[in-house]
């Protein structure tokens, strides 16, 4: 891959979508601009709504990260070799085991392919590195913790995986975050 290609992966990499029933998306920080415009009453209400997003146009490999409620939520398409990887992996690789098909969402009769967590690190809470390993997914800068692609500590301080949110998918292409699971 170029450098001009890593640039490309990146700035797609830092979609951040702050968004109410609307289904409202940005790219880079021009929601901002959009949230500061808002009223007190009505920013202290998207604040707490579930948040929807357009998951349309999200690749394989590909992150995002959200916001609801004011704290950041990645959500990672993986890839056929991540979730092999993911599924693959054993026991003893983690300090705070999970079956990864119990991290890897998928919308009704769509594949299960969706990584959907909180975005800070569970030790200091840090936002963690997204890493490309096909194993390990993120890595943490502050103290070195690192994470699975479904989000699991493998390594480091941290003490347990990066916690899943209350979501659910409205169609295949719609996720609810914030939302309970149907
Ligand atoms: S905050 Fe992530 S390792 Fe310390």
């Amino acid at each position: 891959m170029s450098e001009s290609d890593h640039g490309e992966t990146n700035r797609r990499d830092f979609l951040y979508i702050a968004t109410g029933a609307a289904g409202v998306v940005a790219v880079g920080g021009s929601v901002w601009p959009l949230v500061s415009q808002m009223q007190p009453n009505e920013r202290e209400k998207a604040a707490g709504a579930p948040v929807e997003i357009d998951l349309s146009a999200i690749e394989a490999g590909q992150l995002i990260t959200v916001v609801w409620r004011g704290a950041p939520y990645f959500i990672r398409k993986l890839t056929e070799s991540e979730i092999k990887a993911a599924e693959d992996a054993g026991q003893a690789e983690f300090r705070d085991f999970q079956p990864a098909d119990e991290r890897i969402a998928a919308p009704e009769g769509g594949s299960k392919e969706w990584t959907i967590v909180a975005a800070n690190c569970t030790h200091l809470g840090c936002i963690p590195t997204k890493i490309d390993t096909g194993f390990e997914g993120w890595i943490c800068p502050c103290h070195g913790s690192k994470f699975d692609v479904t989000g699991r500590v493998t390594k480091g301080p941290a003490p347990i995986n990066l916690p899943l949110p209350p979501f659910a998918f409205a169609d295949a292409d719609r996720l609810i975050i914030g939302a309970d699971k149907a």
